[in-house]
């Protein structure tokens, strides 16, 4: 079993517009190709007869340890994959020992998130049109026990998911012939999660809007006060890292002189990133972008890399590019839609034995041993 395995199943299992929510692209879909091209180009160059018999992953990130450089990458709506997807998610992250990143977009409230999966749980913030009631959601996460906040800056504004719109996935969601039918021939996932949400407490609905503004997630939110910030700036990132009584990251870093001006203010962390190929179809791969960001801000922050990474050997070239971890999106949540915490957790496993295995392959024994001159690129 291997994550390719788990996105076939998971195909089968979900309907055709979540499916694709989940695992496409934006546009014409070039920088989900150029992610996994980024990082296929790079090669490793193993030192032979090291004693390997035994190697260790283990790390620790703003205090605290992993089993695994590896962190589960904010997701919206992990919840519709399966019953309460956030929290089984979550209690997979940490039954493995590595942190879960709630999603401001998510379908189930941090607070129910903490309590039932425990672990080490970081929050997403999507800065919002009217500040007051993005603090109040800061402070809601702050209070819930989050330990790091992760301002995503690399979608100010929506992207262009043309297929979304074709398969009716779209917001505000139509009801229409076609995804009718689409959900009536996926009935493990309509009579496991869909008619049991409905019968538990209807259509699912963002649930870190504020109340008087929370929508289903079949439709558009309330007010345009909690649309995403266009006008989001280098001011908010000040004030927001005021705020936080913990480490700050910035999500989706592709340029130099960002990441620079992310360590001159002072914040903990960045994330090379570009959304899983999600947002700005035109991308750098992220495993292009990462070393020379590494190399000027790595002494001053923590570097982490997402998009596109599958395999431990991607783990393993991050870290010897000079990440500190990483993040994985899109594949725990197709094991989550096969079989909840378990399919989570099975990715998970996947991913620590491929990362064990490749560090031992690569002749190291511990991820302190990574450096650039394991890489090669033609
Ligand atoms: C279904 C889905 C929803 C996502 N939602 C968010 C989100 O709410 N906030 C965010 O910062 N990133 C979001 N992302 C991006 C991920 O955090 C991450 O950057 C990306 O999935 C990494 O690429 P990968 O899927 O190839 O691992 C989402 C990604 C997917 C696949």
């Amino acid at each position: 079993m291997n994550h390719a395995d788990l996105r076939a199943f998971a195909r089968r299992r979900l309907p055709r517009g979540l499916f694709e929510y989940i695992d496409r692209g934006t546009e014409d879909e070039v920088a989900l190709d150029v992610n996994r091209a980024a990082w296929d180009a790079l090669k490793l160059l193993p030192s032979v007869l090291v004693d390997v018999s035994t190697v260790s992953i283990r790390t620790e990130l703003f205090g605290r340890a992993l089993a695994m450089p590896a962190i589960v990458a904010p997701t919206a709506m992990a919840g519709l994959v399966w019953l309460d997807g956030e929290v089984a998610v979550a209690r997979a992250a940490a039954q493995m020992g590595i942190p879960f990143c709630v999603s401001t977009q998510s379908v189930t409230p941090i607070e129910r998130i903490v309590a039932e999966a425990g672990g080490d749980i970081w929050f997403q913030l999507y800065v919002w049109k009217d500040r007051a009631l993005s603090y109040g959601l800061v402070d809601r996460a702050q209070a819930s026990g989050a330990r790091v906040l992760v301002v995503t800056v690399d979608c100010p504004v929506s992207s262009n998911r043309e297929y979304n719109e074709r398969n009716g996935f779209g917001l505000p969601l139509r009801p229409s012939v076609r995804a009718g039918f689409d959900v009536l021939t996926h009935p493990r996932w309509l009579t496991g999660v869909l008619l049991k949400m409905l019968l538990r407490n209807g259509l699912p609905s963002f649930a870190h809007y504020p109340p008087e503004f929370r929508t289903e997630v079949t439709r558009t939110p309330a007010s345009d006060r909690v649309d995403v910030a266009a006008d989001l700036g280098w001011d908010d990132i000040a004030e927001l890292r005021r705020r936080w009584r913990g480490p700050v990251v910035l999500k989706g870093i592709q340029r130099l002189e960002d990441a620079e001006r992310a360590a001159a203010l002072g914040l903990d962390g960045i994330v090379v990133s570009n959304h899983g190929g999600r947002v700005l179809d035109s991308s750098r791969g992220t495993a292009d972008a990462l070393p020379e960001i590494a190399d000027a801000v790595g002494g001053r922050l923590t570097v982490m890399v997402d998009s596109g990474i599958r395999r431990g050997s991607d783990v393993v070239k991050a870290l010897a590019l000079g990440a500190k971890a990483v993040l994985v999106g899109r594949p725990v949540l197709y094991g989550a839609a096969i079989a909840g915490a378990d399919g989570a957790r099975r990715y998970l496993d996947i991913l620590r034995a491929e990362t064990e295995r490749s560090l031992a392959l690569a002749g190291r024994t511990s991820l302190i041993d990574l450096s650039r001159e394991l890489v090669w690129r033609e």
